[in-house]
């Protein structure tokens, strides 16, 4: 058969032998918009091949419907302790549940993204893995589980599972002829996380008062010539420099001199430039520590490899420096290099609409600082954006789109947004877009932050928007302006009358921010909303979220 040269490793022929009802389906489940971007590039890569496929988002697919599919790939992200994406929940449950059925002529495939410093890392990927096997489907290629640096795992995966599926799938794909250029878009040009744009900056403003507990920015930049088009609702990559400061310090504690030539896949570099541009030292991680310890040869550093938890707690309030100091090694500086993980870029959600603001992208960044071992400590990408980059300077960043995070397509919709902190940025974009646009739908903020005087990010244009009347009601909850804790899940059920109203009146809702507590703790107090306004059960106030949820209702971008 005519493999085309594009299908790279793809040698085996099609067999013309089992049914004609042969499909491939890609399921995934995301829950930042990972697992959802890898699958998209896998499904641009069979598009190229010409091998049909369709792509599906877990949270629209009918669990039953599993049971129709000859050939299923499954991408999906894990949370926290092991939890599954909440777009993927009910599927993932269903098929740990009685109701799931036999699929013995189901072939599949499983790929994990995750964190390794995380006990349970890429659990879900191993419950679908597990889960598939044990209703009588055949694996057609082992599962890859993929750290937070997933790029060259998930891409090699992806080109075997398609050698994979092209020898055992036999509706005579593969023998066509591979179409050019593919994941080519119409328009403008296409700026990507690998081809990412250089913009510079226009202005960071810090938003939080002298006296405030948090160093929250504004900052602006500007894609002039780019061609580059967003929607409210997207995220913008930046990819970032580490501090020149930090590497130098980090060399004098290894002993390695600055212009040592190092080898980065194939390229070679400074060590000073790799550590500068190509590699993650602001987080600190266990493939790190397990190859940096080979070298340390630290009994303490050794048996704390041994023990998952007490590894996390450590690395959790250590930057890669912090364990250079604490645990001096003989190693060199190409050892070294290849003992840490590649820079990876930081996603923001977009906090302006370009019908307001044309060829600037507008962002709401909070510095991650922290004291530690007697030092200060800052998060890369932050900081960067914070405090390094000077008006003008260059930053390579590119749009990461959300089909999952969209205004009603009604302009006369309602809308509920839950958005403390920095969550507050994607709803200045909503708000933007629904005035360039004279929606006519209401809109009820909902925000939260430390202090009403030094924190209520974008104030003077909230007032403005609920002036104008393009917001109807703006309820916050300050922290710390009392005794008691106050936050928006509580103003939330203080309102939960109205709130159920607009819900029921058919009011979108969204929720952006901290996933690993306010997220839950808004997920809660609406079923609890539910429950006391809407006369429901426990477990038909949940069935109602659902509902929402699978309606596209009820939307989350949470970090
Ligand atoms: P705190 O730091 O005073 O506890 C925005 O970052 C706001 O989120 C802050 O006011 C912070 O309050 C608050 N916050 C902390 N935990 C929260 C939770 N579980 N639910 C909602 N907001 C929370």
């Amino acid at each position: 058969s005519a493999q085309g040269s594009q299908a790279g490793q793809i040698t085996a022929t099609p067999q013309a032998t089992a049914s004609a009802s042969q499909s491939l389906t890609i399921l995934y489940g995301s829950q930042t918009g990972n697992a959802k971007s890898v699958a998209e590039e896998y499904k641009a890569k069979l598009d190229g091949l010409n091998i049909p496929a369709k792509l599906v988002n877990m949270a629209d697919y009918k669990a039953k419907q599993i049971k129709a599919e000859s050939h299923v790939v499954i991408v999906v992200s894990t949370h926290g302790e092991g939890e599954a994406p909440d777009d993927a929940a009910e599927f993932h449950s269903f098929l740990g549940g009685k109701k799931a059925p036999k699929l013995a002529d189901l072939k599949f495939s499983v790929l994990g993204l995750g964190d390794s410093s995380y006990e349970f890392f890429c659990q879900t990927a191993k419950d679908f893995d597990e889960r598939l096997e044990k209703l009588g489907a055949t694996r057609i290629l082992d599962r890859v589980d993929c750290d937070v640096d997933y790029d060259s795992d998930a891409s090699a995966w992806a080109d075997n599972v398609t050698a994979k599926v092209v020898e055992t799938l036999s509706t005579g794909v593969g023998q066509a002829t591979p179409v050019a250029a593919a994941g080519t878009t119409t328009g403008s040009t296409h700026y990507t996380k690998k081809a990412p744009f250089t913009a510079s900056l226009i202005e960071s403003q810090k938003i939080t008062g002298r006296d405030s507990v948090k160093d929250i920015r504004h900052i602006e930049i500007s894609l002039e010539d780019s061609g580059i088009q967003y929607r409210p609702g997207d995220a913008l990559g930046v990819w970032f420099k580490n501090d020149v400061q930090l590497v130098d310090e980090l060399l004098a504690s290894l002993k390695i001199s600055a212009d040592t030539t190092v080898e980065l896949s194939g390229k070679s570099y400074t060590i000073k430039d790799a550590l500068i541009e190509k590699l993650e030292l602001t987080q600190s991680y266990p493939t790190f520590a397990k190859a940096y310890a080979e070298f340390a040869k630290n009994a303490e550093l050794t048996a704390l490899l041994e023990d998952k938890a007490a590894l996390r707690e450590f690395l959790a309030v250590r930057q890669i420096i912090d364990i250079v100091r604490q645990y001096p090694a003989e190693i060199t500086a190409q050892q070294f290099v290849d003992a840490l993980r590649g820079l990876t870029p930081r996603l923001y959600s977009i906090a302006s609409s370009q019908d307001e603001v044309e060829d600037e992208v507008h962002l709401t960044v909070a510095l991650v600082e922290f004291e530690a071992h007697g030092e200060s400590h800052q998060g890369g990408a932050s900081s960067f954006l914070s405090t390094r980059l000077n008006e003008g300077g260059e930053v390579k960043v590119f749009v990461e789109h959300n089909d999952n995070f969209r205004l009603p397509e009604d302009g006369n919709t309602p809308v509920i947004m839950i958005g403390p902190g920095t969550g507050i940025a994607p709803f200045r974009a909503f708000m933007q877009q629904r005035e360039a646009d004279e929606s006519e739908g209401k809109n009820w903020l909902f925000f939260g932050n430390p202090n009403y005087t030094q924190d209520f990010l974008y104030q003077t244009e909230w007032q403005r928007f609920v002036k104008e009347g393009v917001v109807d009601k703006v309820t916050l909850a300050f922290s710390r302006d009392q005794e008691q804790k106050i936050y928006v899940q509580h103003r939330m059920l203080e309102q939960g009358a109205e709130l159920y109203k607009w819900l029921e009146d058919g009011a979108h809702l969204y929720v952006c921010g901290d996933a690993n507590h306010m997220a839950k703790d808004v997920q809660d107090a609406l079923v609890q909303i539910a429950i006391e306004h809407g006369g429901k059960t426990a477990e038909q106030a949940e069935q109602y979220i659902n509902d929402l949820r699978r309606a596209k209702r009820y939307q989350k971008d949470v970090y």
